[in-house]
């Protein structure tokens, strides 16, 4: 066959090959044996010098021609496979710009603490620092500098945690109540006035049921100071409450007993639900009690480290997740720390 045959032939061939080539690897494959310098055009022509010279001027250009044809069709397949690829990537790769974002999940604070937080600000507004004591005590500061001695027929109010030490060495224990935090207040501050507030947990070794749980929260208040009088506690709390429930929320003081103030006194809040006519939440009494309170005891300012000849001051205690139960009538002290999500997530 002469060469202007074979070549033909490659041409004819390559053409046919590359009507049927759909992606680019295949192409290059293609391009690189038909057209690169060791393909089938390349290779033919190195024959070129064995034609008589008067043929291979024709015979060149011959092969310019097919080299251009084959070159153009390349182009042409290159352009139409690229274009599918193009269409395909869109297909596949498609973005639904409608569909809804994912929600990331925030999560939140725990009824406690938002309550714990409403009584610090309230509190924070009327000039109380925000102060931290410790939940591990000793049974003094616990009990004994707050006026409560080991045989003292008051210690029944508080079941305690105690911790193993050695014999004869002080007793330590999971704090009953924030009191203990006054001591710290004062000795910090004495003789300097104080007025501080110490939230924080307590521990009673109790029976779990659906009013008493083995730790909750309380929010202790200390202000000490000189000319300090009851009328200072009383505008204190009834401010709060009026805070924490509404201006003109009506309130009463009804006499109490704990060691550590004298006298002592308990806080009632007119019940938000009734307004005092009486329902299930107040217990038929139209009060809810909100907060122990009292002037600090002679002997506790003492143990503060100021002169109760000079000083004076007051004192209040309450339990936020009692306050938490009566604002969302939650009926079970148990809900607040058995980790329930369903319960959890009611609080927005
Ligand atoms: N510590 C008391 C308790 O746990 C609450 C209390 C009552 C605190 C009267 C006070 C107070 O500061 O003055 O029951």
């Amino acid at each position: 066959m002469s060469i202007i045959d074979q070549l033909a032939t490659i041409e004819a061939t390559a053409l046919a090959a590359l009507a049927i080539i759909s992606d680019a690897e295949a192409l290059a494959d293609w391009k690189s044996s038909v057209l690169g310098k060791q393909g089938s055009i390349a290779k033919l022509s190195r024959e070129l010098g064995t034609l008589p010279a008067s043929d291979r001027p024709a015979a060149g250009q011959r092969f310019n021609a097919v080299r251009t044809a084959l070159d153009s069709a390349f182009a042409e397949r290159e352009a139409i496979i690229s274009a599918s690829a193009l269409q395909s990537a869109f297909a596949n790769e498609a973005v639904d710009v409608t569909m809804p974002g994912r929600q990331p999940v925030v999560g939140r604070l725990h009824p406690s603490t938002r309550v714990l937080r409403m009584i610090t600000d309230i509190f924070a507004e009327m000039g109380f620092q925000v102060w931290e004591s410790p939940e591990v005590e000793t049974d003094t500061l616990n009990f004994g500098l707050l006026n409560i001695p080991a045989d003292h027929p008051a210690r029944d109010m508080w079941d305690t945690f105690y911790i193993d030490t050695p014999p004869g060495a002080e007793k330590v224990l999971l704090r009953t109540h924030t009191s203990p935090g006054q001591i710290h207040a004062m000795r910090a501050h004495a003789p300097n006035p104080v007025r501080v507030i110490l939230p924080g947990k307590c521990y009673r070794y109790e029976q779990v049921t659906t009013r008493h749980e083995m730790m909750f929260h309380q929010v202790e208040g200390l202000a000490v100071g000189k000319h300090i009088t009851f009328s200072d506690l009383k505008g204190t709390l009834i401010g709060f409450a009026e805070r924490l429930y509404g201006a003109g929320t009506k309130t009463r003081f009804r006499p109490s007993y704990f060691p550590f103030t004298e006298p002592s006194v308990e806080l009632d809040v007119e019940c938000f639900l009734c307004k005092g006519s009486g329902c299930r939440v107040c217990k038929h009494s139209g009060w809810l009690e909100v907060s122990g309170a009292g002037m600090v005891h002679p002997d506790v300012l003492r143990n503060g480290g100021y002169d109760p000849a000079v000083y004076s001051g007051f004192a209040f205690g309450m339990g936020p997740e009692r306050i938490t139960m009566l604002r969302h009538g939650i009926d079970d002290i148990r809900w607040f720390f058995s980790g329930d999500e369903r319960f959890l997530q009611q609080f927005v």
